[in-house]
């Protein structure tokens, strides 16, 4: 069956099987970002933006998103340059082995800009889905915080 999905502002006509999940899809059309571990709704290194928001490609049909908005990191960087979240997970050591980083990338991204001013708890709980087995959390937290206060000395400027 035939679905379109507007994929980082691009849009794909895409042929799928009715029971593929988007994870798949989106990794087959390239969008390798998008990382398969537990495949069972329970890490976080799938997610994705659907309209903004954040969601487990694992666990999503491709065809229930059918003429939606899908964001993956890939998305979020002009050219080489990466986006302050990424940056700033750089400067904060929050990246080890990075395959949780996409998804983290992502959901820290939904939070501020829904909420450009989080506070650490507000981290700490938009985060908690997002499973790390390399940091503690902490220095991806600081990033996020971190990534928040430059985009708003951004935006006054
Ligand atoms: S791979 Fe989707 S939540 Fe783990
Ligand atoms: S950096 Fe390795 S799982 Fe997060």
């Amino acid at each position: 069956m035939k679905i379109s999905l507007v994929i980082n502002g691009k849009d794909h006509e895409i042929d799928i099987d009715p029971g593929q999940y988007l994870l798949e899809v989106l990794r087959d059309l390239g969008y390798k970002s998008v990382r398969r571990s537990c495949n069972s709704a329970s890490c976080g290194s799938c997610t994705v933006l659907l309209n903004g928001a954040p969601v487990l490609s694992c666990s999503t049909f491709a065809v229930s998103v059918d003429g939606q908005s899908i964001e993956t990191v890939e998305g979020l960087s002009e050219g080489d340059r990466l986006h302050p979240i990424q940056e700033a997970i750089l400067e904060e050591g929050g990246a080890q082995c990075g395959y949780c980083i996409p998804g983290i990338v992502l959901t820290g991204e939904a939070l501020i800009r829904e909420n450009p001013e989080p506070s650490d708890e507000d981290i700490r709980l938009a985060l908690n889905g997002n499973l790390c087995r390399c940091t503690g959390y902490e220095p991806q937290n600081r990033a996020i915080k971190k990534a928040a206060e430059l985009l708003r000395s951004d935006r006054d400027d």
